[in-house]
């Protein structure tokens, strides 16, 4: 802590990839703000700046080190100033390159994984210090034990909708992904702990939480009876906590899609009706090449299960076009299972070889060329399947989160129950709040609306069907 009287330290924190480092950064930025840190929106004039990086495709990893490039640059003109601001590689590139990462870098002072942050002021002091950092290690329930709570609440403030971290790792190796390596073996925080978080982001004016992790439906938490808790248990005792309206989880892997936790989507009603549910490719022998341990029916049949219990639920997935031996009847498989399904929104890449991964050493890849024509052609089809799903809302009525400012004077942005973003006119007094509005106009990305009825009191959204012939 430095003494009172001189100059708050500053630190910029820039956050790639998914959720759950979006929710790290958070954690860090809290944990700084309880050391006296300011936190800044800008690197230039920080003195520690934290890049939370992103390892699970290459132009990801690659990012990392275009922005260390421009740092290195700001670093040494600092210097000339007399200051010695620090950086910090955090994350999943930290995790997987190390000491490497030093040796490409020379200008990063601190390389930390994403389960050492809690260590950061001790980290910080060896770095000032003048020591080249670097901190890789997995010891996981140490770090949510560590971590600061009462800044928490402050910094969570911001929004009305806040992330919450529940379960960490993977168990799965599917052939293609790194995050078993760079996030380690699966995790579940205790019930206690994660109700406790999610009371405080309520306090704080939180009203929609979503539940993260890598695989967040294999969450089995474990209370201080010794009773374990599955998510739909954690849902329903989430639910109970007034003033919380609404509540999301990502991301799914169908394996661990339980026909309690379908359940969960008809019984319980602050469960918005949308779901992430990867499914990555269409064909039965890429699925098992990705050691995905389930085949495109089963896929299906969680999902007919799902519209059964909540029939206007919105699905969405991740798709991999051009995994290693991926042929031409393969990969339309993909584009036949798509149309089945009916996406309101999704997610898909060409498969990037990943530094030790199986897949990553087959003599079956696909040329770069083939990958970018398959891709163009599954998000072509996935893009009129969401652009058809926003129009399904024209002139419906819908509760909406308002939870940041619009994109111009006048208008409050938000998210549908169905998670789609949409511009809403309305005045800055409603920020935060969940308002009844009518969708005016859908665009492929994000839909426009006007307020029609007034304010929606907590756990009484309305259930509105709105998929019927709109799968084939
Ligand atoms: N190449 C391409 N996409 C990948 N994903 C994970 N690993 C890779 C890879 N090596 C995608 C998957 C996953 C999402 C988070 O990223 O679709 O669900
Ligand atoms: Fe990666 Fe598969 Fe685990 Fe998802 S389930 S994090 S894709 S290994």
């Amino acid at each position: 802590m430095k003494p009172t009287g001189s100059p708050r330290k500053t630190a910029f924190i820039r956050s790639y990839g998914c959720q759950m480092n979006v929710y790290d950064s958070e954690r860090m930025a809290d944990l700084l703000t309880s050391e006296g840190y300011e936190i800044i929106d800008a690197p230039g004039d920080a003195d520690l700046v934290i890049l939370n990086t992103c390892h699970i495709r290459e132009k990801a990893a690659e990012k990392v080190y275009s922005e260390l490039g421009r740092l290195r640059i700001g670093k040494a003109h600092a210097q000339t100033e007399g200051r010695n601001p620090l950086i910090a590689v955090a994350g999943c590139v930290a995790q997987a390159e190390g000491e490497e990462m030093i040796r490409r870098a020379p200008a990063v002072d601190l390389v930390f994984g994403p389960q050492v942050y809690h260590r950061l002021p001790q980290l910080l002091v060896r770095a000032s210090a003048g020591e080249k950092v670097v901190e890789t290690e997995f010891p996981t329930e140490e770090k949510f034990d560590a971590l600061p709570n009462d800044r928490r609440s402050v910094t969570s403030a911001r929004a009305a909708s806040a992330f919450l971290t529940i379960q960490e790792g993977c168990d799965k190796f599917c052939t293609f992904c790194v995050v078993p390596y760079t996030r380690g073996a699966e995790f579940s925080r205790s019930p206690e702990e994660i109700v406790d978080e999610a009371g405080r982001l309520v306090a704080a004016g939180v009203s929609e939480i979503t539940l993260l992790g890598q695989n967040v439906n294999a969450y089995h938490g474990v209370d201080g009876a010794g009773r374990g808790h599955d998510l739909p248990d954690l849902l329903d005792t989430l639910a109970d906590i007034d003033g919380l309206a609404r509540l999301r989880y990502t991301t799914s892997h169908p394996r661990d899609m339980t026909q309690k936790l379908i359940a969960a989507h008809r019984d319980n009603d602050k469960l918005m009706p949308y779901l992430h549910l990867p499914i990555q490719s269409g064909a039965d022998r890429i699925l098992d090449a990705m050691n995905r341990k389930h085949t495109a029916s089963e896929y299906l049949t969680i999902l007919a299960d799902l519209r059964a219990a909540r029939p206007d639920i919105a699905i969405s997935s991740d798709f991999i076009v051009g995994f290693p031996g991926e042929t031409e009847a393969e990969f339309e498989a993909t584009l036949r299972i798509v149309e089945s399904v009916g996406y309101a929104q999704a997610y898909s890449f060409k498969y990037s070889p990943r530094p030790g991964t199986p897949a990553a050493d087959s003599d079956a890849q696909v040329p770069e060329p083939v990958k970018a024509e398959r891709l163009a052609w599954l998000q072509d089809l996935l893009e009129r399947q969401q652009f058809a799903f926003n129009r399904n809302t024209e002139n419906v009525v819908l509760p909406v989160l308002l939870d940041r400012v619009g994109r111009m004077d006048g208008q409050l942005a938000g998210r549908t129950p169905y998670l789609q973003a949409i511009q809403v006119d309305a005045p800055m007094a409603l920020l935060g709040t969940i308002q009844q509005v009518r969708v005016e106009k859908a665009g492929p990305h994000s839909l426009f609306g006007v307020l029609a009825g007034g304010a929606v009191p907590v756990n009484t959204e309305t259930r509105i069907t709105l998929l019927e012939g709109m799968t084939s």
